[in-house]
């Protein structure tokens, strides 16, 4: 192992970098012991594809290349440090888009080769889950955590730093891409994630009905099902000439698909024997689940932990977070490290 890693490791604390690049969002953020993110810079390119009705991946690459070299300036000067300060660089390096997460992993295995750092690589869904660390001080393993993204919905067993069981998965669609292409039947821009969710604040979520779909796994979600069904729906009202109620259309969908989220998330918890329940990714910003985890996590008798919306969508601080744990465990990444695009967190 490199020396390097083994005195951090030793030490056991550790000022990381963190690059992350998977999407269409750049972020650098600086990490200390896997807890506290001491900068936290991100640029999002959601107005740039908005046009497009989704992410475009080579305009994606393009402005994540634009926009590193000041986002580490940005990140440096946030955390009052110099790259003298910092002891590992870390970056995603999948799953996501192989153009836009080449951009990030290549300047930061420019970085570590010039400073002669560690270099950790992260996987984009296990940052979603230390996202919790950074907002929870008192979280540690074992806890279940649900991570519903727009690429990715799993329930996870955390059973130490870095090692995970899988209790469940969504068979078809992320809850994201659900939200996401429901809302372009209602003419909410992309990303519909959140637009959907303010608007169903205001409507009735029991004046459309909607079919629960049933999935052979107890603790598995499928959403293409319920997506296709919801944008059939809405087609036939209009082809009848029926006016929809975007509010409430918005809202019963939107009930539809946390009620089983919360639903096989607080079962696989308990099941599992779980004491606590953590949620992670871009659709844990969503009010009505994040209401509904901590009403039935807690009616369950499990302690609910929900990271502020902003460590919820993506960022580097929940790379760096993860990256300490990685390091910890003496896992430094080589210098011929590749963009993983269809990285998986479970074999
Ligand atoms: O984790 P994330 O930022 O990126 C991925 O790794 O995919 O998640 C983005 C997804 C998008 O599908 C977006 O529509 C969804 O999370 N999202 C939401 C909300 N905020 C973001 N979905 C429902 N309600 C929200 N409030
Ligand atoms: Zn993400």
């Amino acid at each position: 192992m490199n020396e390097r890693v083994e005195a951090l490791r030793k030490a056991g604390h550790a000022t990381i970098l963190a690059f992350e690049s998977s999407c269409d969002e750049t972020a650098v953020a600086v990490v200390r012991d896997g807890r506290e993110a001491l900068a936290n810079q991100i640029l999002s390119q959601i107005d740039r594809h908005a046009v497009f009705g989704g992410v475009v991946p080579e305009i994606a690459s393009r402005m994540h290349v634009e926009a590193l070299d000041p986002l580490l300036d940005a990140a440096l000067s946030e955390a009052g440090m110099t790259l003298k300060d910092i002891d590992a660089v870390a970056v995603t390096c999948g799953p996501g888009l192989v153009g836009a997460l080449l951009t990030a992993v290549s300047y930061a295995k420019a970085l570590a080769y010039a400073r002669g750092l560690p270099l950790v690589a992260v996987n984009h869904i296990e940052g979603h889950v230390s996202a919790n660390y950074l907002a929870h001080p008192d979280l540690e393993p074992p806890f279940a955590c649900l991570v519903a993204s727009g690429g990715h919905s799993h329930i996870v067993l955390v059973e130490h730093y870095g090692e995970y069981r899988l209790l469940g998965q969504t068979l078809d669609d992320a809850a994201g891409e659900a939200f996401d292409k429901v809302a372009r039947v209602l003419d909410i821009p992309y990303p519909g994630g959140p637009l959907l969710d303010k608007l169903a604040e205001e409507g009735d979520d029991g004046r459309y009905r909607f079919p629960h779909t049933h999935t052979p796994g107890k603790y598995d979600f499928s959403f293409s099902g319920l997506k296709t069904a919801v944008i059939n729906q809405a087609h036939n009202l209009r082809q009848q000439g029926e006016k929809i109620d975007a509010a409430d259309f918005a809202a019963s969908f939107r009930r539809a698909v946390v009620d089983t989220l919360v639903e096989k998330s607080v079962a696989a918890a308990v099941d599992a024997g779980a004491a606590s329940l953590a949620a992670a990714g871009g659709v844990a910003a969503n009010r009505l689940l994040r209401r509904e985890l901590a009403r039935q996590g807690e009616a369950a008798g499990l302690k609910v932990y929900l990271p502020p919306v902003a460590l919820c969508t993506d960022n580097a601080a929940m790379i760096g977070s993860a990256a300490f744990y990685r390091l910890m465990r003496g896992e430094a990444a080589a210098l011929d490290l590749n963009a993983l695009p269809s990285l998986r967190m479970f074999a």
